[in-house]
C-alpha cells in the first residue's frame, strides 16, 4: 500500500526508514514526467575507486555541488563519504523539484501537489491514490477520471497555494544530518544560476546527464553550466550513471588551467558522456572563465 503524504510528513512514520521513504517518493511523478527515484548505497564502487583522489585533496574540498539530487538521500551519503575522506564540506543539493504542498480541498480529500498545483498524490480519507495514468488505465477507463481530475483541480490547487491555504513541505530525505551541512536549492541545471558561479571545489552529477534523457546539445549546455560553477583549476567533477542491475559507470574529472577537463579515474568503463566532457572547451570571455548568463 502507498503511504499518503499527510502520513509521511506526520510524526507517526519512522523517519529513519529509508526504504519506506524511497518507496514513498518513487510513486511521485513530476510534471516533466520523471519520478523521484533514488536508492541508498548506490555508489559504493565509485567511493572505493575515487577515494584516493578525494583523500589527497581533502584539505581543499570545502564547497560541493550535487546536481539533480532527487530526495538528497545519496547527497547525505556523499557528505558522510567526504567527511570520512577527511574533508569538512558544505554541500548545495539541487533539483528541479523540491518544494511541494498538501492542500485539503474538502474534509477528507487532500492533494499533495507541486507549487504549480500539479497533483502528485490524492489522499481520500487516508487512502493514497496515484494521479498519473498508466497503460492499464486506458483498458480499464480509469484514465478518464484521472485526466479530468488533473485539469479540473490544478487551477484550484494553484489558487489555494497562492492564498496560503496549504501546508508547504519539501520532497527531501528525512535522514539529513542536523549540522546544516546540506542546503537544498530548486534549480534547473539548464539555467545558469549566478549564485552558484565559481563557488565549488567539486560538482557531482549522478543519474541526471544521461544520453537517453537529454540530447547531446543539452548535455553540452549542462557541462558549460557546471564548468562555470567550479571554483577553478584543480576542481573536481564526478559524473555517474547507475544501470538497472545497479552497477555504476562513472568518471572523476579534474579541471585544468586552460579550462578543459582531464579524466583522473573511471569506474565501469567510465561515464557515457566522458567524451563530451573531455572535448569541452571553455568559451573565450573577458575573464577567460565564466561565459554570459543564459538559460535553455
Ligand atoms: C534519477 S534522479 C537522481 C538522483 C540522485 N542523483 C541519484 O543518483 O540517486 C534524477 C533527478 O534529476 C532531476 N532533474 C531532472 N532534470 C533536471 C534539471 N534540468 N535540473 C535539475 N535537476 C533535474 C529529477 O527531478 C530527479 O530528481
Amino acid at each position: 500500500m502507498i503511504l499518503s503524504a499527510s502520513k509521511f510528513y506526520s510524526s507517526e512514520t519512522d523517519s529513519t526508514d529509508v526504504a519506506l521513504e524511497s518507496a514513498f517518493f518513487a510513486m511521485l511523478k513530476m510534471r516533466n514526467g520523471t519520478f523521484k527515484l533514488t536508492h541508498p548505497s548506490r555508489f559504493q564502487e565509485l567511493e572505493v575507486a575515487f577515494r584516493p583522489y578525494l583523500e589527497e585533496r581533502a584539505g581543499s574540498l570545502r564547497e560541493v555541488l550535487d546536481v539533480g539530487v532527487s530526495t538528497g538521500l545519496t547527497t547525505v551519503e556523499l557528505a558522510r563519504f567526504l567527511t570520512d575522506c577527511g574533508s569538512a564540506v558544505s554541500i548545495v543539493a539541487t533539483d528541479l523539484f523540491i518544494e511541494a504542498h498538501i492542500v485539503e480541498l474538502v474534509p477528507g480529500f487532500r492533494v499533495f501537489c507541486d507549487p504549480e498545483g500539479w497533483p502528485l498524490q490524492y489522499d481520500v480519507r487516508g487512502i493514497a491514490v496515484r494521479p498519473w495514468v498508466r497503460r492499464l488505465d486506458y483498458v480499464t477507463l480509469a484514465f478518464i477520471p484521472l485526466m479530468l481530475g488533473h485539469s479540473l483541480l490544478r487551477p484550484r490547487l494553484r489558487s489555494c497555494i497562492r492564498a496560503g491555504m496549504s501546508r508547504p513541505v519539501q520532497m527531501i530525505t528525512r535522514s539529513l544530518p542536523s549540522n546544516g551541512e546540506i542546503e537544498f536549492v530548486e534549480n534547473d541545471i539548464m539555467c545558469r544560476s549566478e549564485r552558484l558561479i565559481r563557488r565549488f571545489d567539486m560538482v557531482r552529477a549522478a543519474n541526471i546527464l544521461n544520453t537517453g534523457y537529454f540530447p547531446p546539445d543539452q548535455i553540452q549546455f549542462a557541462i558549460e553550466n557546471i564548468h562555470s560553477y567550479l571554483r577553478g583549476p584543480g576542481a573536481l567533477l564526478m559524473i555517474a550513471r547507475t544501470n538497472l542491475a545497479r552497477e555504476n559507470a562513472g568518471t572523476l574529472f579534474e579541471l585544468n588551467g586552460n579550462g578543459s577537463f582531464t579524466a583522473l579515474e573511471r569506474v565501469g568503463g567510465g561515464s557515457e558522456i566522458e567524451r563530451l566532457v573531455l572535448d569541452y572547451r571553455a568559451p573565450a570571455t573577458a575573464d577567460g572563465f565564466v561565459s554570459p548568463l543564459v538559460c535553455r
